[in-house]
């Protein structure tokens, strides 16, 4: 997708410098900075702090860094606890351990002079194959603003959380994928952006990233949702997830399920948009989906533009304070009206889930 009128991944091999390169999402919107990463601890350190994020994306980016650690040092040990070191940086997005375990699979049996080559495929891979996936949610969930626009004749007016955008895919994203096929289109749509404390992925991410394409967006405060949807300001509701489980249970950026939960009490239809390496076939128990806790400090202070243009951290809350940071919730699947694949539409359900993907 675009910024500023140019076409871009949010990763990519850098075959000249042989690093690989990700916008830095820490810094957006406010600085739009291309950084490389030169060892698998680089890729480690950009999926913790955020500098890259979101299930799809992390999922490339450790692909890559399994690339990464083979360039540095082409011995087994190293390479087995530089994956384990990845599948740890963060614990709820599935996609991690499954590209993980993808590389790892296919590196298996190769001799070590054809190791980098193999490595290096395989991430390219993962990565266009991603892009197809979200390509095609795109084209399913489609058919649904087609629907509710050829009954409503205005504006389809869609309500996301967090950014499931471009930027947290390889491209196209995994919710705002049917939007940009939608405006492509031509049918209009309009886009209410949970803020999404508190690192203000809606906000910071998914407004940016539609600005860019043009589409029309609002954002909203993260507790907006509920009057919009009963004034009938909502047409839609449509997420993305870090990890769905085979039961159609849904986990997700904070502060989903109580937009769940509003959208099931107003009767607003609402979706979940996935591709298959984002289901987890093994947990059953959702409680058993381990919930990243971050730092406070994500709470407690917020980054902004001064008056002469600079980015500053400042603290909001009182110093005494104290607070608790859980990224992600579970939607369950009772709630959930379907969930958008890139193999088709279907309900939230063992059942639903397994008429895809045999
Ligand atoms: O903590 P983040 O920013 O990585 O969380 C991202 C989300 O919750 C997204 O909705 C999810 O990863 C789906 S991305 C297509």
């Amino acid at each position: 997708m675009k910024i500023e009128g140019k076409e871009y991944r949010t990763i990519w091999f850098d075959e000249k410098n042989q690093t690989v390169k990700i916008i830095d999402q820490t810094k957006l919107p406010h600085q739009f900075i291309i950084k490389d990463l030169k060892t698998v601890k680089d890729a480690i350190n950009a999926i913790k702090i955020m500098e890259v994020r979101g299930a799809p994306l992390i999922g490339g980016t450790a692909a890559y860094g399994i690339v990464l650690a083979i360039m540095e040092k082409n011995d087994p040990n190293f390479i087995k606890k530089s994956s384990e070191d990845l599948i740890k940086s963060r614990p709820t997005a599935i996609n991690l351990k499954w590209a993980v375990d993808r590389m790892m699979k296919k590196l298996t049996g190769i001799n070590n002079n054809e190791l980098l080559k193999v490595a290096l495929d395989e991430a390219k891979t993962i990565c266009d194959e991603d892009v197809k996936f979200s390509e095609n949610i795109g084209l399913n969930g489609l058919k649904i603003i087609e629907e509710i626009y050829n009954k409503k004749k205005d504006t389809v007016n869609i309500l996301t959380h967090c950014n499931a955008g471009w930027l947290a895919t390889i491209n196209w994203g995994t919710a705002t994928s049917p939007i940009y096929h939608a405006h492509k289109k031509g049918i209009p749509v309009h886009v209410w952006v949970d803020e999404t404390r508190p690192r203000n992925q809606g906000a910071n991410l998914t407004s940016y990233e539609l600005n860019e394409e043009d589409i029309p967006n609002t954002i909203i405060a993260d507790n907006t949702g509920g009057i919009l949807m009963q004034r009938g300001e909502v047409d839609m509701c449509i997420v993305g997830t870090d990890r769905t489980l085979s039961t159609g249970d849904v986990c997700n950026k904070i502060g989903t399920y109580l937009k769940a939960l509003a959208a099931y009490d107003n009767k607003v239809p609402f979706y979940v948009a996935l591709p298959s390496s984002t289901i987890d076939w093994d947990t059953k128990d959702f409680k058993d989906i381990p919930i990243e806790e971050r730092s406070s400090e994500e709470l407690s202070h917020i980054d902004g533009l001064d008056k002469k243009g600079n980015v500053e951290k400042v603290l909001i809350y009182p110093k005494k304070s104290s607070s608790i940071n859980l990224a992600f919730d579970i939607t369950p699947a009772k709630f959930v009206t379907s969930l958008i694949t890139e193999k088709g539409i279907c309900e939230a359900s063992e059942e639903g889930l397994k008429g895809l993907f045999k």
